[in-house]
Protein backbone atom coordinates (compact mmCIF):
# COMPACT_ATOMS: atom_id res chain seq x y z
CA UNK A 1 0.00 0.00 0.00
CA UNK A 2 1.12 3.27 -0.55
CA UNK A 3 -0.28 6.86 -0.11
CA UNK A 4 -1.84 8.90 -3.19
CA UNK A 5 -3.29 12.11 -3.29
CA UNK A 6 -4.13 12.95 -6.70
CA UNK A 7 -4.93 10.92 -10.53
CA UNK A 8 -1.13 11.01 -12.23
CA UNK A 9 -0.13 9.01 -8.56
CA UNK A 10 -2.85 7.11 -8.50
CA UNK A 11 -2.40 5.97 -12.35
CA UNK A 12 1.70 5.42 -11.31
CA UNK A 13 0.76 3.03 -8.21
CA UNK A 14 -1.73 1.11 -10.21
CA UNK A 15 0.70 0.43 -13.04
CA UNK A 16 3.59 -0.43 -10.15
CA UNK A 17 0.94 -3.03 -9.27
CA UNK A 18 0.18 -1.85 -5.80
CA UNK A 19 -2.84 -3.19 -4.99
CA UNK A 20 -4.28 -0.96 -1.92
CA UNK A 21 -4.14 2.86 -2.44
CA UNK A 22 -4.54 5.32 0.94
CA UNK A 23 -5.66 8.81 0.38
CA UNK A 24 -4.32 9.51 3.50
CA UNK A 25 -4.89 12.55 5.80
CA UNK A 26 -0.70 12.92 5.67
CA UNK A 27 -1.59 15.22 2.37
CA UNK A 28 -1.97 17.98 5.16
CA UNK A 29 1.43 17.79 5.56
CA UNK A 30 3.15 16.38 2.45
CA UNK A 31 0.60 18.24 -0.28
CA UNK A 32 -0.39 21.47 1.51
CA UNK A 33 2.13 21.91 4.10
CA UNK A 34 0.82 22.05 7.24
CA UNK A 35 2.73 21.21 10.28
CA UNK A 36 0.01 18.43 10.75
CA UNK A 37 -2.91 16.03 9.65
CA UNK A 38 -5.20 18.06 12.37
CA UNK A 39 -6.08 20.86 9.44
CA UNK A 40 -7.33 18.44 7.11
CA UNK A 41 -11.38 18.82 6.21
CA UNK A 42 -13.91 16.90 4.81
CA UNK A 43 -14.29 18.53 1.97
CA UNK A 44 -10.67 18.46 1.18
CA UNK A 45 -10.62 14.45 1.53
CA UNK A 46 -13.55 13.91 -0.64
CA UNK A 47 -11.77 16.26 -3.51
CA UNK A 48 -8.74 13.76 -3.62
CA UNK A 49 -10.27 10.92 -2.96
CA UNK A 50 -12.50 11.78 -6.18
CA UNK A 51 -9.17 12.10 -7.93
CA UNK A 52 -7.27 9.40 -6.89
CA UNK A 53 -10.60 7.10 -7.80
CA UNK A 54 -10.33 8.19 -11.28
CA UNK A 55 -6.79 7.28 -11.50
CA UNK A 56 -6.67 3.76 -9.63
CA UNK A 57 -7.50 1.29 -12.05
CA UNK A 58 -7.35 -2.33 -10.36
CA UNK A 59 -6.49 -0.70 -7.09
CA UNK A 60 -8.33 -0.72 -4.05
CA UNK A 61 -9.42 2.70 -2.52
CA UNK A 62 -8.97 3.54 0.78
CA UNK A 63 -9.86 7.18 2.36
CA UNK A 64 -9.09 8.29 5.37
CA UNK A 65 -11.78 10.17 8.15
CA UNK A 66 -10.11 13.24 8.96
CA UNK A 67 -9.53 14.58 12.46
CA UNK A 68 -12.71 15.33 14.29
CA UNK A 69 -15.42 14.22 11.16
CA UNK A 70 -16.37 11.21 13.54
CA UNK A 71 -16.47 12.84 16.93
CA UNK A 72 -19.99 11.28 17.71
CA UNK A 73 -21.31 8.32 15.68
CA UNK A 74 -23.42 10.28 13.61
CA UNK A 75 -21.25 12.85 12.69
CA UNK A 76 -19.07 9.38 12.11
CA UNK A 77 -21.76 7.95 10.05
CA UNK A 78 -22.72 10.73 7.98
CA UNK A 79 -19.44 11.60 6.99
CA UNK A 80 -18.72 7.85 6.15
CA UNK A 81 -21.20 7.58 3.94
CA UNK A 82 -19.77 11.25 2.19
CA UNK A 83 -16.44 9.80 1.74
CA UNK A 84 -18.09 6.39 -0.15
CA UNK A 85 -20.25 7.97 -2.02
CA UNK A 86 -18.95 11.32 -3.32
CA UNK A 87 -15.83 10.35 -3.19
CA UNK A 88 -15.82 7.17 -4.19
CA UNK A 89 -13.59 5.09 -1.85
CA UNK A 90 -13.95 1.37 -1.36
CA UNK A 91 -13.29 1.45 2.09
CA UNK A 92 -12.00 3.94 5.11
CA UNK A 93 -8.81 3.92 7.49
CA UNK A 94 -9.96 5.85 10.94
CA UNK A 95 -7.71 6.33 13.48
CA UNK A 96 -8.85 5.89 17.22
CA UNK A 97 -8.75 3.72 20.34
CA UNK A 98 -12.04 1.73 22.07
CA UNK A 99 -13.96 4.31 21.79
CA UNK A 100 -14.32 4.03 18.47
CA UNK A 101 -15.48 0.92 18.41
CA UNK A 102 -19.23 1.31 17.59
CA UNK A 103 -18.54 3.62 14.57
CA UNK A 104 -16.47 0.41 13.27
CA UNK A 105 -19.47 -2.04 14.09
CA UNK A 106 -21.87 0.37 12.96
CA UNK A 107 -20.54 1.04 9.28
CA UNK A 108 -19.01 -2.54 8.50
CA UNK A 109 -22.40 -4.44 9.54
CA UNK A 110 -23.86 -1.69 6.92
CA UNK A 111 -21.54 -2.68 4.29
CA UNK A 112 -18.73 0.08 4.76
CA UNK A 113 -15.21 -1.42 5.00
CA UNK A 114 -12.99 -0.14 7.61
CA UNK A 115 -9.82 -0.36 8.54
CA UNK A 116 -8.65 0.77 11.57
CA UNK A 117 -5.43 2.75 12.74
CA UNK A 118 -3.40 2.14 16.02
CA UNK A 119 -0.30 2.70 17.80
CA UNK A 120 0.65 6.24 16.99
CA UNK A 121 -1.79 8.07 15.94
CA UNK A 122 -1.05 11.56 14.43
CA UNK A 123 -4.78 12.84 14.20
CA UNK A 124 -4.43 12.52 18.68
CA UNK A 125 -0.64 14.01 18.49
CA UNK A 126 -2.06 16.85 20.63
CA UNK A 127 -2.64 14.11 23.52
CA UNK A 128 -0.34 11.63 22.88
CA UNK A 129 2.47 13.26 20.80
CA UNK A 130 4.29 11.92 18.45
CA UNK A 131 5.53 8.64 20.46
CA UNK A 132 6.38 4.90 19.39
CA UNK A 133 3.66 3.13 21.03
CA UNK A 134 3.86 -0.52 22.61
CA UNK A 135 7.41 0.42 24.36
CA UNK A 136 5.83 -1.35 27.67
CA UNK A 137 3.47 -4.16 29.07
CA UNK A 138 0.58 -1.93 29.51
CA UNK A 139 0.98 -0.02 26.21
CA UNK A 140 1.21 -3.36 24.67
CA UNK A 141 -1.18 -5.12 26.14
CA UNK A 142 -3.91 -2.04 25.16
CA UNK A 143 -2.71 -2.17 21.33
CA UNK A 144 -3.35 -6.30 21.43
CA UNK A 145 -6.98 -5.09 23.25
CA UNK A 146 -7.73 -2.55 20.69
CA UNK A 147 -6.03 -5.12 17.59
CA UNK A 148 -8.83 -7.83 18.87
CA UNK A 149 -11.47 -5.40 19.92
CA UNK A 150 -11.60 -4.02 16.35
CA UNK A 151 -11.38 -7.28 14.59
CA UNK A 152 -14.36 -8.32 16.62
CA UNK A 153 -16.31 -5.04 15.69
CA UNK A 154 -16.06 -6.14 12.14
CA UNK A 155 -12.59 -4.22 10.90
CA UNK A 156 -10.98 -6.10 7.29
CA UNK A 157 -7.53 -4.62 8.48
CA UNK A 158 -5.65 -2.74 11.02
CA UNK A 159 -3.28 0.26 10.22
CA UNK A 160 -0.62 -0.42 12.63
CA UNK A 161 2.14 2.65 13.22
CA UNK A 162 5.28 3.12 14.66
CA UNK A 163 5.03 0.16 17.13
CA UNK A 164 8.29 -2.35 17.85
CA UNK A 165 8.37 -5.52 15.53
CA UNK A 166 8.06 -8.04 17.95
CA UNK A 167 4.77 -6.02 19.15
CA UNK A 168 3.51 -5.75 15.29
CA UNK A 169 4.35 -9.16 15.29
CA UNK A 170 2.32 -10.87 18.11
CA UNK A 171 -0.59 -8.57 16.94
CA UNK A 172 -0.43 -9.94 13.51
CA UNK A 173 -0.50 -13.27 14.69
CA UNK A 174 -3.25 -12.67 17.15
CA UNK A 175 -5.53 -11.74 14.94
CA UNK A 176 -7.15 -12.91 10.97
CA UNK A 177 -7.32 -9.67 9.78
CA UNK A 178 -4.43 -8.18 7.40
CA UNK A 179 -1.92 -5.51 9.34
CA UNK A 180 -0.84 -3.28 7.28
CA UNK A 181 2.72 -1.45 8.90
CA UNK A 182 4.47 1.64 9.30
CA UNK A 183 7.39 1.71 10.99
CA UNK A 184 6.05 -1.43 12.57
CA UNK A 185 8.84 -4.05 11.20
CA UNK A 186 9.09 -6.51 8.72
CA UNK A 187 6.06 -9.08 10.05
CA UNK A 188 2.71 -7.22 9.14
CA UNK A 189 0.40 -8.69 6.49
CA UNK A 190 1.76 -5.32 4.19
CA UNK A 191 3.73 -2.41 4.51
CA UNK A 192 2.52 1.36 3.67
CA UNK A 193 4.45 4.47 2.77
CA UNK A 194 4.15 8.16 2.33
CA UNK A 195 4.71 8.81 -1.58
CA UNK A 196 6.61 11.87 -0.98
CA UNK A 197 9.12 9.96 1.47
CA UNK A 198 9.36 6.92 -0.80
CA UNK A 199 10.22 8.85 -3.74
CA UNK A 200 12.08 11.92 -2.51
CA UNK A 201 9.67 14.82 -2.51
CA UNK A 202 10.37 15.92 0.61
CA UNK A 203 13.02 18.50 1.39
CA UNK A 204 14.83 17.34 4.55
CA UNK A 205 15.41 14.19 6.87
CA UNK A 206 12.98 11.54 6.22
CA UNK A 207 11.14 9.67 9.05
CA UNK A 208 13.29 6.73 10.40
CA UNK A 209 10.69 4.34 8.98
CA UNK A 210 11.17 5.59 5.55
CA UNK A 211 13.07 4.87 3.07
CA UNK A 212 13.76 7.24 -0.75
CA UNK A 213 13.56 4.60 -3.36
CA UNK A 214 14.23 7.32 -5.65
CA UNK A 215 15.28 11.05 -5.09
CA UNK A 216 13.57 13.12 -7.68
CA UNK A 217 12.82 16.87 -6.16
CA UNK A 218 16.19 17.53 -7.29
CA UNK A 219 15.70 15.82 -11.19
CA UNK A 220 12.22 17.82 -11.14
CA UNK A 221 14.07 21.32 -9.70
CA UNK A 222 16.86 20.84 -12.53
CA UNK A 223 14.08 20.27 -15.00
CA UNK A 224 12.35 23.52 -14.29
CA UNK A 225 15.55 25.19 -13.42
CA UNK A 226 16.50 24.23 -17.52
CA UNK A 227 13.04 25.04 -18.48
CA UNK A 228 13.14 28.99 -16.99
CA UNK A 229 16.45 29.30 -18.67
CA UNK A 230 15.93 28.01 -21.57
CA UNK A 231 12.55 30.87 -21.89
CA UNK A 232 14.82 33.96 -20.94
CA UNK A 233 17.60 33.31 -23.48
CA UNK A 234 15.05 32.15 -26.15
CA UNK A 235 15.69 28.14 -26.64
CA UNK A 236 12.33 27.45 -25.69
CA UNK A 237 9.89 27.04 -27.82
CA UNK A 238 11.07 26.62 -30.65
CA UNK A 239 9.44 25.50 -34.08
CA UNK A 240 8.88 22.31 -33.11
CA UNK A 241 6.77 23.59 -30.09
CA UNK A 242 4.86 26.36 -32.35
CA UNK A 243 1.96 26.61 -34.87
CA UNK A 244 3.25 28.62 -38.34
CA UNK A 245 1.23 30.44 -40.04
CA UNK A 246 -0.60 29.59 -43.41
CA UNK A 247 0.78 31.71 -46.97
CA UNK A 248 -2.29 32.73 -47.35
CA UNK A 249 -2.72 34.59 -43.75
CA UNK A 250 0.97 35.71 -44.42
CA UNK A 251 -0.56 37.05 -47.38
CA UNK A 252 -3.58 39.08 -45.82
CA UNK A 253 -1.35 40.15 -42.95
CA UNK A 254 0.79 41.67 -45.43
CA UNK A 255 -1.98 43.52 -47.13
CA UNK A 256 -3.48 44.85 -44.21
CA UNK A 257 -0.28 46.36 -42.76
CA UNK A 258 0.24 47.87 -46.26
CA UNK A 259 -3.10 49.28 -46.17
CA UNK A 260 -2.65 50.47 -42.59
CA UNK A 261 0.42 52.23 -44.02
CA UNK A 262 -0.91 53.99 -46.87
CA UNK A 263 -4.19 55.42 -44.63
CA UNK A 264 -1.61 56.29 -41.80
O1 LIG B 1 -2.38 9.54 6.45
C1 LIG B 1 -1.48 8.74 6.22
O2 LIG B 1 -0.73 8.86 5.26
C2 LIG B 1 -1.29 7.64 7.16
C3 LIG B 1 0.05 6.97 7.18
C4 LIG B 1 0.31 6.37 8.48
C5 LIG B 1 0.19 5.96 6.12
O3 LIG B 1 -2.16 7.33 7.89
Amino acid sequence: MITVYDYPSAVMANNADIPMLLVGDSLGMVVQGNETTIPVTMEEMIYHTKMVVRGCGRAFVIADMPFFSYATLEEGIKNAVRLIQEGGAQALKIEGSLEILPLVNALTVRGIPVMAHIGLRPQSQLQMGLRIQGRDIESTQRLLEEAMAFEEAGAFGLLLECIPTEVAKIITQSVDIMTIGIGAGKYCSGQVQVWHDLLGFCSGKIPRHARRFADLAPIVTKALTDYAGEVKSGFFPTAAQSVAASPELMSALKQEMLAQDENA
